[in-house]
């Protein structure tokens, strides 16, 4: 068709979507071009506007490289990450679900560790943090023989890859739960942390007088075949920004209990310690591994 005005575009695009071979990616480029097209009515988009969300775009691709990805940085910033996970997980949406965002930082091949070691790889100051963790499935079975990767940022805010001072895989380390379903290690307390501001998404918390801010959470990938992958991360409910995260990861079935003990650790004598006590649920499913966001 020849377009003639602004209110033939939309048909005509639309009229080009329906003709996408494969059904999902029809079904896809259809609302995506509804939806886009109607936002750009409902905003009066620019042409200088236009000419300046493509730039960003190009950019959110240019920073990203094998240590950094803007461009995940910035879905966890609009939202959108959490969105699609709470509409995949519980039972497709109808339930709460241990699952939350990959984030930018898990790394494939973390070091293997036995239940009870120690994640802490290099001169880490930090207060202790014991976590004993279950794995068990949809109906509270346990899940033996699940691999658990966990992952989580120092105590001064950094992930070992974004700090020199640190050992390579410093606070990563791979588990497999014993027959009841339990991993348990030793680490440090983790604190929350500022998400990278030197690009297009610190440039939109800044427009937005937004806080940079993660709160403190430890991270875990747990893999066992006839089980979904599931990724998630445990908040600190005492964070004082757990209810402002500027990726919106934290979910109320990810709060994690980090209880302070002031009295001697039973068997380590030190004072004071931390210890947290955690449930992941798995759903049944094909087990498919993320494609790491970083090397
Ligand atoms: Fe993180």
């Amino acid at each position: 068709m020849l377009i003639q005005q602004h209110e033939d575009v939309t048909a005509a695009v639309l009229d080009v979507m329906q003709r996408t071979c494969d059904p999902r990616l029809r079904e896809i480029m259809i609302s995506l071009v509804t939806h886009l097209h109607a936002f750009i009515q409902d905003v009066r988009l620019t042409e200088a506007e236009f000419r300046e969300a493509a730039a960003i775009i190009a950019e959110l691709g240019k920073l990203t490289t094998d240590a950094h990805n803007e461009v995940v940085l910035m879905a966890g910033s609009l939202g959108v990450s959490t969105l699609v996970c709470l509409l995949n997980n519980g039972d497709r949406g109808k339930t709460e679900t241990s699952q939350s965002l990959l984030g930018p930082f898990w790394r494939l091949n973390s070091p293997r560790v036995p239940n009870g070691g120690s994640i802490v790889r290099s001169d880490t100051p930090g207060t202790p943090l014991y976590v004993n963790a279950r794995v068990v499935d949809s109906a509270g079975e346990p899940i033996s023989g699940a691999e658990v990767d966990v992952w989580h940022a120092s105590p001064v805010g950094l992930y070992e890859n974004q700090d020199a001072s640190q050992t390579p895989m410093n606070l990563r380390g791979k588990f497999t739960t014993d027959e009841a379903g339990r991993f348990w290690f030793r680490t440090v307390k983790m604190v929350g942390y500022p998400i990278p501001t030197s690009g297009v998404v610190g440039r939109l918390l800044h427009a937005q007088d937004r806080h940079p801010f993660r709160p403190a959470h430890l991270h875990a990938l747990i893999f066992k075949p006839g089980y979904k992958v599931l990724i998630s991360q445990v908040y600190d409910h005492e964070d004082e920004r757990i209810d402002t995260d500027v990726q919106f990861g934290v979910t109320r079935k990810t709060l994690g209990d980090f209880k302070r003990h002031d009295e001697p650790h039973p068997t380590d004598a030190v004072v004071p310690w931390y210890s947290l006590d955690y449930v992941y649920v798995m759903e049944s499913g094909v087990a498919v591994l993320p494609r790491p966001p970083i090397k």
